[in-house]
């Protein structure tokens, strides 16, 4: 018999406005098996997203992708596994302890982050100041020094022009809006403005709707892929 310890294997969970993905990870965080989609159930209340999340992860056992513990990345502030204000989502979540309810749901460790910050795990050189932004149905934000996550870093409800926030500028409800062109000139003040703000050494633009960024970008920002929101999981069970 083989003396060898079997590595243990992530279910990492992204949740989003729109979409709920799973991703089966290695103990090296390589993705085993298929990134899974489902739209997010409306109202996007705890009961409707748990039992959305406990249908993903059968199915992928049902595949034959088992796990050992869960890594879950979240639209808003998440603190010690308790959600807080999660706005495209539901107020429901609001005070929710989805770590615990997660666990007793699936049987399995759950360790919760923001999306951003998970996002930003499955991105990162780990060198100097570097900032996450992520451009779906809200604007996610993280920022890094040399490894080190601030957690919960909330610039999409900040304001940024014309008395509107971030968010309210270049979520998608924005760039359904506007259309792409103007979402683009936007897209250009925002990364001018957080430049002058954060000095970063690197930006990283994430979420669905990076696809849309038409921009030449400077040297130091660049688009990662949308993977890296489950990639990032991973990073939430090395303490
Ligand atoms: C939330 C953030 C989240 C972002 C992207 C925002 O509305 O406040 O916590 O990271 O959406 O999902």
């Amino acid at each position: 018999m083989s003396d060898v310890k079997q590595e243990l294997l992530t279910l990492a969970v992204d949740v989003g406005g729109s979409g709920i993905k799973v991703m089966v990870l290695d103990g090296n965080g390589t993705p085993i098996g298929d990134r899974v989609r489902i739209e997010t159930p409306r109202p996007a209340k705890p009961k409707l997203v748990i039992e959305a999340i406990a249908a993903l992860a059968d199915g992928q056992i049902v595949s034959g992708y088992g796990f050992d513990r869960i890594s879950v990345g979240f639209p808003g502030v998440v603190r010690n596994g308790i959600t807080a204000r999660a706005v495209n989502l539901d107020p429901d979540w609001d005070g929710f302890d989805l770590g615990s309810v997660l666990s007793q749901r699936l049987g399995k460790p759950v360790r919760i982050a923001n999306d951003a910050d998970v996002q930003g795990l499955g991105a990162i050189s780990g060198l100097g100041v570097e900032l996450v932004i992520t451009l779906g149905t809200g604007f996610g934000s993280a920022v890094f020094v040399n490894n080190r996550l601030v957690p919960n870093l909330e610039l999409g409800h900040h304001k940024f022009s014309g008395g509107k926030t971030y968010e309210e500028r270049l979520g998608n409800a924005a760039l359904e809006k506007v259309g792409a062109k103007t979402w683009n000139r936007r897209l250009v003040k925002a990364i001018t403005s957080l430049s002058s703000l954060f000095n970063y050494d690197c930006l990283y633009i994430g979420g669905g709707n990076s696809k849309v960024i038409t921009l030449k970008l400077p040297e130091n920002v660049k688009i990662v892929s949308n993977v890296s929101g489950l990639l990032g999981g991973i990073r939430l069970w090395q303490d």
